[in-house]
């Protein structure tokens, strides 16, 4: 069996001649899923085509099904423009939660948006002083923002995020759809710099592979209803 790499990691980086026998797709004509509706309240509905549905039952890529990374690499330039964004790297992932609970000690952690459990949210001012601490300290932000799309400030105002702000590259963002789309498909992405996503990627590679084709394709499916909007 030979098996493509997942998403810049292991394989890619190995001699052409290697051949990646660690893994085993299963025979595509075997999976029992032909086609599938999500039906929305609203009335409108999601629909995985044949060939989506092929795709989603097989193993995907590592960094994330690319029409749903398309997406979210224009969330994070629409909403926060990082500066640094050159030299960074945005995955899918499955949630904020796997995304913080992998980053490395030395790190400052912020729940900036409507904080789990307290509810307020960091100003402007105080993420610039948190910002300044942490490039005396050398210290990487983790930024844990899954309550970023529900704000309370004023329509389309949306907070000014650690990323946003990060010349130096030392945030690793970790922003969610379990919160404005649904927690139960585990979907999220993670912006930070290439390196350390890098690293990140070779990780999942090890672990989890890649989060749910199925999940992704469904919300990327509600992704363009929302005419690419969540504000
Ligand atoms: C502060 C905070 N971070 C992360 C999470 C988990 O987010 P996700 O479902 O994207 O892993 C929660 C959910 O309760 C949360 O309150």
């Amino acid at each position: 069996m030979i098996m493509e790499g997942r998403g810049g990691g292991l394989f890619e980086r190995s001699t052409p001649s290697t051949l990646n026998i660690a893994g085993g797709l299963p025979n595509p004509s075997k999976f029992p899923l032909k086609d599938a509706v999500f039906n929305l309240k609203n009335g409108d509905s999601i629909y995985i085509d044949e060939k989506k549905m092929a795709i989603a039952q097989q193993y995907g890529v590592t960094k994330g099904y690319l029409p749903l990374l398309k997406q979210v690499e224009e969330l994070v330039l629409r909403y926060h423009n990082p500066p640094n964004y050159a030299n960074s790297r945005v995955i899918v992932n499955i949630g904020a939660q796997d995304g913080f609970s992998r980053t490395l000690e030395m790190v400052i952690y912020v729940n900036p948006t409507a904080s789990n459990p307290s509810g307020m949210t960091l100003t402007k001012e105080r993420k610039k002083k948190i910002y300044e601490i942490a490039r005396l300290y050398n210290l990487l932000i983790v930024e844990d923002d899954p309550y970023y799309f529900l704000h309370f400030g004023e329509d389309n105002e949306f907070p000014e995020s650690f990323l946003s702000i990060d010349t130096d590259g030392r945030v690793m963002r970790m922003d969610s759809f379990a919160k404005i789309i649904s927690s139960g498909f585990r979907i999220g992405y993670l912006t930070g710099p290439e390196p350390l996503v890098d690293k990140y990627i070779q990780h999942s590679e090890m672990t989890m592979m890649h989060p749910s084709c199925l999940s992704q394709d469904y919300v990327n499916g509600i992704y363009r209803q929302e005419e690419c909007s969540f504000g």
